[in-house]
């Protein structure tokens, strides 16, 4: 097992990353001194697989312990299902010592964090995350949150959980679609930070992802730290955690456009860090040998089929919904070479624009 630190003084809390760590999950709370009632939240794709082993875990440990089961995917995100899990609490009487347990990919994560921020005015959380979006990414950092039907994300809370809790082997069941959304998100930070795990990734990454367990163990690991690096600098996106945004501005556009039914949000921002690439080349910031290398990366993660009914316009109109912009102004994350972005809030809607129409022509070739 491989451990890392979020640094962030009294609400510092550990990764812990590698095989069989579901079993320990009692020991590991009971370790953390959680006293009073746990609810575990999932869904119906995670629960027959991992539930009864983490469940069993928590009993034998001594928890009182319920579970709830949520629909899978990206609906489950909102009022509804919160709502489902503070009534859950209620029934079950759970107090300020009582904790939730989120065992899932990132829409459990966000949705069981956010419930945990919000119950009592907060009670302890531990984040296990299920899919590889969710281990290198949403289940670090203390972002929790629903979806409004008017933007994704909009109600939401910086609430960092106990403990991360990353079994690697939960990533044997998991589809190929998933793996490729969680890898697009693993690349995004050797793009961003880190040069030399680009370049580990550049030798490594094989686009059926049938690589040894070492592999996703020291990937999941080396995501986590440069994540957690950059949280512990910059807990509430104040200036530097805004670079974990890279390819999320035109990602997000892409999600909107399509209705959020059509991408899963990494291979949304797969596309989106494509195009964020080739803006910041047409800009004069980043050299062309680079951008062909992180071209490479990207279409070896491998995109979904470009959808067919969209346009420009539609991607154009996203942006102006994007939770990140100041004002007027949209900003976009832009790479100057790898392993190095900056913040860019003054690149002209025309140059997005004729970015997305050589895209569109280029896709129509196809
Ligand atoms: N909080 C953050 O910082 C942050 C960062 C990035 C993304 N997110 C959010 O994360 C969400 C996406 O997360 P996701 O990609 O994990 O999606 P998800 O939670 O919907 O999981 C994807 C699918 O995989 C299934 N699944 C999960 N684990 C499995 C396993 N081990 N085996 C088989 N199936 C499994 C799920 O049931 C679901 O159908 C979005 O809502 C996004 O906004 C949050």
């Amino acid at each position: 097992m491989k451990e890392l630190k979020v640094d962030l003084g009294a609400r510092s809390y550990p990764i812990k990353i590698g095989s069989n760590l579901l079993q320990t999950l009692g020991e590991e709370l009971k370790n953390l001194s959680f006293g009073g009632k746990l609810l575990v939240v999932t869904d119906e794709n995670v629960y027959p697989l991992y539930g009864k082993t983490c469940l069993e875990s928590l009993k034998n440990s001594g928890f009182k312990v319920d579970v709830l089961v949520m629909p899978p995917g990206e609906g489950t995100k909102g009022w509804f299902y919160a709502e489902k899990i503070f009534s859950r609490a209620l029934d079950l009487g759970m107090d300020r010592d009582s904790g939730i347990v989120a065992l899932g990919g990132g829409v459990i994560g966000d949705l069981a964090g956010f419930a945990a921020a919000t119950y009592m005015r907060g009670v302890s959380y531990v984040q296990v995350p299920t899919t590889l979006l969710a281990q290198v990414d949403s289940s670090v950092g203390g972002k929790v949150a629903i979806n409004h039907p008017r933007g994704k994300n909009m109600i939401g809370a910086f609430y960092q959980p106990l403990l991360v809790l990353v079994d690697l082997d939960t990533l044997n069941t998991l589809p190929f679609r998933e793996l490729r959304s969680g890898m697009a998100e693993v690349v995004k930070y050797g793009i961003i930070r880190d040069a030399s795990f680009f370049n580990t990734l550049y030798t490594a990454l094989d686009p059926t992802f049938s690589q040894e367990k070492e592999f996703f163990q020291d990937t999941v690991y080396r995501s986590c730290a440069i994540k957690a690096e950059i949280v512990s600098a910059d807990e509430r996106e104040g200036g530097l955690r805004a670079i974990l945004n890279f390819g999320h501005t035109l990602g997000h556009a892409l999600e909107a456009a399509t209705r959020y039914s059509y991408f899963n949000h990494g291979e949304a921002v797969n596309y989106g860090m494509l195009l964020a690439s080739r803006l910041a080349h047409r800009e004069g910031l980043l050299r062309k040998t680079e951008l062909d290398l992180i071209e490479d990366l990207l279409y070896r993660v491998g995109f979904l089929e470009f959808p067919q009914n969209i346009n420009v316009k539609d991607i154009v109109q996203g942006l102006k919904y994007d939770k990140k912009r100041k004002g007027e102004k949209t900003i976009f994350i832009l790479p100057e070479k790898i392993g190095r972005v900056g913040i860019y809030d003054n690149i002209a809607e025309e140059k997005v624009e004729k970015i997305l129409k050589d895209f569109f022509k280029e896709f129509n070739k196809y």
